[in-house]
């Protein structure tokens, strides 16, 4: 069966957000509005409402998900949904899982892992504060890279993450996690300098595994993250990014779906996930 990530109505009555299709959101006593993918959603105008979806329903539909055909899905050993606190101010987002991650159903748990563990404890936090989650939730065969179309096959579950988790800061762990929410930036340029797109604010730095094979890389991805605790205090005060990004955010998008699109998975699917991207920009 295929699994249509998408967001479905359930009933509840004790004000939390409120999702229609994850693009309009109604808010009721959070305090900070839902931001999407660098989407700031703002109140609905109408049409029929939807729940958001917890952290847990999101993992339990990521650990149920079969039968799309793309790769990194159907050969998982386990699906890897991310963990963490559901209130945190900070994401953590990297590429997707390896070995370790694929065998344990966890994110982060290999040698890539310890050392994020160790930049999230050189700023004074712990592992629980935040949230670490993946571009991917399954593991790409040989650790290749992503696809665009399995990023794009993914992002309803990520995208979802975000609504529910509304963090102050997303971290980018690495080029590929950079890449889709802000492209045509270089991570060599551009890590350590904090963006504010559409609402949501954002830090790229060098992926964790980086630092293993440049030895290097640690003092710089230490010192990017010594930003991080300043950067919450101050927020409020990143300044939003030029409105050019936009055009080249939606074309990038664009380019990475025809590119290297191959027909792998059911085209029902990719289809839905198309429209659903193409909601939020
Ligand atoms: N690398 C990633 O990008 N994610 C993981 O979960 C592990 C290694």
């Amino acid at each position: 069966m295929v699994s249509k990530h998408r967001a479905r109505s359930q009933p509840r009555g004790d004000g939390v957000l409120l999702q229609e299709d994850s693009d309009a959101i109604s808010y009721g006593n959070r305090q900070r509005p839902p931001q999407v993918g660098g989407y700031v959603a703002g109140p609905s105008c109408g049409a029929e409402q939807k729940q958001l979806k917890t952290i847990d329903q999101i993992a339990d539909e990521i650990r149920a998900h079969k039968g799309c055909g793309f790769e990194p899905c159907e050969k998982a050993t386990n699906m890897v949904p991310g963990e963490g606190n559901p209130n945190a101010d900070v994401l953590f987002i990297g590429e997707a899982p390896g070995k370790n991650e694929d065998l344990q159903g966890r994110p982060f748990v290999g040698a890539a892992g310890k050392l994020l563990d160790e930049l999230i404890a050189s700023i004074g936090m712990k592992r629980d504060d935040v949230f670490i989650a993946n571009v991917l939730k399954g593991r790409p065969p040989g650790n290749r890279d992503p696809k665009p179309e399995e990023i794009e096959h993914s992002w309803p579950w990520l995208r979802d993450q975000i609504t529910a988790i509304r963090p102050k800061l997303i971290v980018l762990l690495g080029r590929h996690a950079m890449d889709w929410f802000l492209p045509d930036l270089k991570i060599s340029a551009d890590h350590g300098r904090a963006k504010r797109f559409r609402g949501q604010a954002y830090l790229p730095v060098y992926h964790p595994a980086a630092a293993l094979y440049t030895g290097s890389l640690k003092d710089t991805l230490l010192d990017d993250f010594k930003q991080i605790p300043k950067l919450l205090e101050k927020i409020g005060e990143l300044p939003e990014e030029s409105p050019e990004i936009e055009p080249v955010f939606k074309l990038k998008v664009r380019k990475m779906l025809n590119q290297d699109a191959k027909p792998t998975a059911p085209v029902e699917l990719a289809k839905q996930d198309t429209t659903n991207q193409e909601s939020l920009l």
